[in-house]
């Protein structure tokens, strides 16, 4: 049984620097001090700062880069904002994706792991810009509760071994308000500022392993494998700082992952792939990312080992039987596994057809995240309301050949939205898609695996 406790935020860093001088000394390049850094981020969540200084240190940040000392001293200073959460025992695992198209892994990987024996302690994220959210999706189930706090969060996951919540105001409160000012100062896409915020929401919620998947392509954050390769490097680099085991997959996000994207459909999806019936793609990477779980909490020895466990949870039924444990447990409806008409969903099919001939070449995957904003599958706005009713079904995938008018994804939608159905289609024939006259290569899913 895991005995947790919380331990609160350490407050230390009592120099008094100047803001002036260390945005300037970041702006030449040179290095931040461990202490410089503590004092900067501390007094900017305590609101001694300003949010123009601070973007500014993020800018310099952004184009100056950081060395791993310093991203572990802005990790460790976000982390030291907030409570954190400390699991003794090693089986205690967690897995980060960076995020994409059709990305509902972690549904079908962390009842896997569970029913194999690791402790998943999940805290998740909602849409964010092109890409879906793990909490929005898993809310698409009636009454499912991703808001317990910390107590109740530690108590589900000592008495159950697997809990999933959305990110609460005690973890890692700096990265809260730096990711708000990121997001509208160009300042997301930097290797030492992705590495803190994702470490410090990590370290705090005390997994002592960390599976990543880190995304390349059309539809990821880092669209480039060389920039995917580095941050992979940074996130395993601060880990190990940290001493926590980690391990990362880069994969691929140049096409939705799976069939489904939207939210009930994806949640339809993930619970088929549970029943054995799952795309291969998704089959694979769920098992393979599971199988690194296993692996890393000590039950397996090898990884060819803990991959054969994660395929036989699948088989045996035991990996459903955790989802419907999760979701019962969760407050939510757990009837949905056997009845998926109990799931919102909207009630018109139309089918968008390739306009001619040829073999698939590509999709710009971030614009099939926006297009699904504007069916109301994402958020325009913080306060707009999912609608978890709409999605898309993809037929096809980049590889394949199409003939003229043949569908290449469904989209569900509403009776009112034939307008904004007629635009998708016209993007999608103009932005999103590329044909060839030529035979394509199918796309690797694994692309590269470092630890
Ligand atoms: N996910 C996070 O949590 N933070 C980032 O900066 C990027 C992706």
């Amino acid at each position: 049984m895991i005995n947790a406790h919380l331990k609160e935020g350490k407050r230390m860093s009592k120099e008094n620097f100047q803001v002036y001088p260390l945005i300037d000394k970041k702006k030449k390049g040179e290095r931040l001090t461990d202490k410089e850094i503590k004092w900067f981020i501390q007094n900017y969540t305590d609101g001694k700062i300003p949010d123009y200084q601070m973007s500014a240190m993020l800018m310099a940040i952004f184009l100056k880069g950081m060395d791993v000392a310093e991203t572990a001293a802005l990790t460790d200073a976000m982390l030291e904002s907030g409570e954190q959460l400390k699991f003794p025992g090693k089986n205690v695992i967690d897995k980060h994706s960076t995020g994409g198209i059709g990305d509902k892994a972690s549904f079908i990987l962390a009842p896997i792991a569970s029913a194999a024996g690791v402790k998943v302690p999940m805290i998740a994220g909602r849409g964010l810009g092109h890409t879906g959210g793990t909490v929005d999706k898993i809310e698409a189930i009636k009454g499912f509760n991703t808001a317990l706090d910390l107590k109740e969060f530690q108590k589900k996951l000592n008495q159950d071994g697997l809990v999933l919540i959305g990110q609460t105001p005690e973890i890692a409160p700096a990265d809260r308000l730096i990711y708000a000012l990121r997001d509208v100062t160009a300042t997301v896409d930097s290797v030492p500022l992705i590495t803190a915020s994702i470490m410090s929401k990590k370290l705090a919620e005390g997994a002592n392993g960390i599976v990543f998947d880190i995304k390349t392509g059309t539809g990821a954050f880092m669209r480039q494998t060389k920039d995917a390769r580095a941050l992979a490097k940074s996130l395993i680099l601060t880990s190990k700082r940290f001493k926590k085991k980690a391990v990362a997959l880069i994969t691929d996000m140049n096409q939705p992952l799976g069939r489904a994207v939207g939210h009930s459909n994806e949640i339809i999806e993930s619970i088929e792939t549970l029943k054995g019936n799952g795309p291969k793609d998704l089959t694979d990477i769920s098992l393979a990312l599971a199988a690194h779980m296993i692996h890393q909490a000590g039950i397996e020895k090898t990884y060819e080992k803990a991959l054969k466990k994660a395929k036989e949870m699948v088989s045996s039924g035991k990996a459903l039987e955790e989802f419907r444990k999760l979701i019962k447990t969760q407050g939510g409806d757990e009837k949905v596994i056997d009845d998926y008409s109990r799931l919102p969903m909207a009630e018109v099919q139309t089918e968008i057809k390739a306009p001619k001939a040829g073999y698939i070449k590509m999709f710009d995957n971030a614009k099939i995240g926006l297009l699904l904003t504007e069916l109301g599958g994402g958020r325009k706005f913080k306060t707009d309301k999912i609608d978890f009713g709409v999605g898309f079904d993809f037929k096809k995938r980049i590889g394949d050949q199409v003939k003229k008018g043949e569908t290449i994804f469904t989209i569900t939608h509403h009776a009112h939205q034939k307008d904004i159905v007629a635009k998708i289609n016209t993007t999608f024939q103009k932005e999103v898609l590329t044909l060839s006259a030529s035979k394509v290569k199918a796309q690797k899913l694994i692309l590269e695996k470092l630890s």
